[in-house]
This record gives C-alpha cells, sequence and structure tokens, in this order.
C-alpha cells in the first residue's frame, strides 16, 4: 500500500450526498487503498466516522471509529456493503454532527442497538451487534450511503437554517 492521502470532504448541499450509493461487487486492492485513505481523513478532519458519497464516490464503503478517550487503542472498522439486520425497539438520542456539515450540531434518536452485517477488507462476511455511541454512529454512516444526512431527521425550518449556513460558508470557502 502507497502513502495515505488526505481527500477532500463535500460540504453540504451537494447533490452527490443525496444519491444513493451502488453496492461493492468485488474487493480490489484500490478499494483496501481507498478505505485506509478514508480512515486517515476521517482522523485527520478529526471525526468518527466517514462514508464514501462524502468524498464524492458512490460506492457502498463506510469508515468509523467511535474510540473516543484520551490514550485507549484506535479501533479502526472499514465496511463494504454494511446492512442493519435488526434494530432494537429501545432508542437513544446523541447530538449528532457531520464532516459535511461543519460545526453544526442537533439530536437525533434512533434505535439504541443495532446487528450489522458487511464485508470487511479481507473480503470476510462479518456480524456485528453495535450499541452506544456505535450504534449511532454506523446508522448515521450508512444513512449517507442512502442520500440521507442527519439533518433530514430535523423538522424542516431547522434543515433550512442549517442548509442556509452551509451554502454561505461554501460560498466564503469559495472566496
Ligand atoms: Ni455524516
Amino acid at each position: 500500500m502507497g502513502r495515505m492521502s488526505i481527500l477532500p470532504i463535500l460540504i453540504h448541499p451537494d447533490p452527490r450526498l443525496k444519491k444513493v450509493a451502488k453496492a461493492v461487487p468485488d474487493l480490489s486492492d484500490d478499494l483496501r487503498v481507498l478505505a485506509g485513505n478514508m480512515l486517515e481523513t476521517m482522523y485527520d478532519a478529526p471525526g468518527i466516522g466517514l462514508a464514501a458519497p462524502q468524498i464524492g464516490l458512490l460506492k457502498r464503503l463506510i469508515v468509523l471509529d467511535c474510540i473516543k478517550e484520551e490514550g485507549a487503542s484506535p479501533r479502526p472498522i472499514a465496511m463494504f456493503n454494511p446492512e442493519i439486520i435488526a434494530a432494537s425497539d429501545d432508542e437513544n438520542t446523541y447530538e449528532e454532527g457531520c464532516l459535511s456539515i461543519p460545526e453544526q450540531y442537533a439530536d437525533v434518536t434512533r434505535p439504541a442497538e443495532v446487528s450489522v452485517r458487511w464485508i470487511d477488507v479481507d473480503g470476510n462476511e462479518q456480524n456485528q451487534d453495535f450499541d452506544g455511541l456505535w450504534a449511532t454512529c454506523v446508522q448515521h454512516e450508512i444513512d449517507h450511503l442512502n442520500g440521507k444526512l442527519f439533518i433530514d431527521y430535523l423538522k424542516p425550518l431547522k434543515r433550512q437554517m442549517i442548509t442556509r449556513k452551509m451554502v454561505k460558508l461554501k460560498r466564503e470557502r469559495a472566496r
């Protein structure tokens, strides 16, 4: 594998963030490098999750690491074609943010526990239950693969307010 690179992250609103990503048919070295670069980009941001559409690639690939404790070992996970196969009735509310919607945060309620199936970087099928922040994060990232953002859970007025701020931010950055 070559040197890691930091990839530019798309900022909302962008049509690519609203599209449904396509399944990854076969794992290749290119896709493994991509997953590594996405993890590097996520850690650099810094963030706890990143989905391929956020870097403009409509592929069903997400990366995450929700270990936040100071000094704790990182736990990077790359998931190809992740699927939520079960979700708890119990719900959890977290204040969510998104690397594509910088510095905007809002409470989102989601199932507290989910069972996820995915293909790992070695091409093996994995199946694991997630709770706490991991459960929220994996659902948020899988939403990205379906063109859905956390602000889509908010009331229209709040969503429009955040979108206007992002339009302004993009205009300022483009100058
Ligand atoms: Ni996000």
